[in-house]
């Protein structure tokens, strides 16, 4: 079976999908890896480590999309670069699905099997196929970081000769995958950091990690599911404002990353409340692509409001991109192994795993969650 890894074409993109370590085990297993050319290059992975690996380097991308059995991409390739891969190939990387109807409709007409990373089940066996857990634990750490490297301050306490400087104050919404590394990072830079989240089991993980919990009384219009926030009101949005709003004040740095998967995330930093924070106090939106907890960020840009920086830097990964890749390379190159043998594809539809994750096949769009099946 022949595994294609073309060079990501998604703008500020440095991850690539398999590293030559990985290349190097799948092609002991059997499997034929191809490489394009300059794939690996902002992640620091050369040719040369691929070739070593045992993988052939490829020129032309449409070539490699064509020659593809299996495509291992971390971004879903555009329209016209499916349309050069052969009927019954399989693509692996993010979909996005739900919200990508026009990609999920190009993978059916183009005869092909797509599964989606970003669906994988979050069940304990699939945990080391788990790329959005491990892409958003390197994006909360990079965040802490991004924003501590703004900040005109340092972290900890500091006492000197001079006098004594008082520990930032890190203010962190959301303690999920992302959160909850922003919180051991910030913690151990030194600062002070209190959390938001309306998810009841969080105050127990970040109470020991040794961050203060803000308790926000939660009411019956919050639906969780399956340890993910379905949905609030705007009643009980409004009154969580009220709440954080003092804590976002006294804030040197805010960090945001709540999510309602499959929804737009929620505002829970308003105009007024960043008007509120300190000259120089600084403010990053991971929740910028879905929208953004923070009003007034905006995507892949640097803004300064009422002397507040505001970050919304969307893909926070690609900046660590050698563990990011290295992390992703991981966990897809598992997640084949559990699809797969090197003589090809079990197929085992009611599969949990697959069934999850299986969005196009073969023509068809066969995911429960999107709605009328398309035939090719
Ligand atoms: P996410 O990215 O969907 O959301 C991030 C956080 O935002 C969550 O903690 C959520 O509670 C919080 N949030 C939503 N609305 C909020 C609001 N109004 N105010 C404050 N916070 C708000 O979540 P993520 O990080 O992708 O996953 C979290 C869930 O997934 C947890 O239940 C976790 O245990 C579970 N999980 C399970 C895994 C497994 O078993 N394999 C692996 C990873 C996560």
């Amino acid at each position: 079976m022949k595994l294609a890894v073309p060079k990501e074409t998604k703008e500020k993109e440095k991850r690539v999908s398999l590293t030559p370590d990985v290349v190097k085990g799948l092609v002991k297993g059997g499997f034929e890896c191809i490489v394009e050319k300059g794939a690996g290059e902002g992640s620091f992975f050369s040719d040369e480590a691929y070739c070593q690996a045992g993988a052939a380097i490829e020129n032309d991308k449409s070539k490699l999309f064509a020659d593809a059995d299996v495509l291992l991409a971390v971004n879903t390739p555009d329209s016209s670069q499916i349309g050069h891969m052969k009927r019954d190939a399989v693509l692996i990387s993010f979909m996005w699905a739900v919200s990508s109807p026009d990609l999920v409709q190009a993978c059916a007409k183009q005869g092909i099997s797509s599964f989606s990373v970003d669906a994988i089940p979050r069940i304990s066996r699939a945990q080391k196929m788990d790329a959005l857990s491990s892409q958003a634990n390197l994006g909360g750490y990079k965040a802490v970081l991004l924003a501590a490297n703004t900040l005109g301050k340092i972290l900890p306490m500091m006492t000197t000769a001079a006098g004594t400087i008082r520990p930032a104050k890190v203010v962190i919404f959301g303690a999920g995958v992302a959160g909850l590394q922003a919180i051991a990072t910030a913690k151990r830079l030194g600062a002070v950091v209190e959390v938001s989240d309306i998810r009841p089991e969080t105050k127990e993980q970040v109470q020991s990690l040794g961050a203060k919990f803000i308790e926000v009384k939660g009411d019956e219009s919050i639906k969780i599911e399956g340890g993910y926030v379905k949905g609030v009101s705007p009643e009980f949005l409004k009154k969580q404002q009220e709440l954080v709003a003092k804590h976002v004040k006294e804030a040197d740095i805010v960090i945001t990353t709540a999510l309602i998967p499959g929804k737009k995330a929620p505002l829970l930093v308003t105009e007024e409340m960043v008007k509120s924070m300190r000259f120089g106090s600084v403010i990053l939106d991971m929740a910028v692509e879905q929208g953004g907890n923070v009003a007034g960020s905006e995507m892949n840009k640097t803004l300064v409001k009422e002397g507040v920086t505001i970050i919304g830097e969307s893909n926070l990964p690609s900046l660590l991109p050698m563990n990011a890749s290295e992390l992703y390379a991981k966990n897809i190159s598992t997640f084949l192994l559990h699809l797969a043998s090197k003589d090809g594809f079990k197929w085992e539809m009611e599969e949990e795993i697959t069934k999850g994750s299986l969005i196009t096949h073969k023509g068809s769009v066969v995911h429960p969650a999107l709605s009328k099946p398309v035939t090719a």
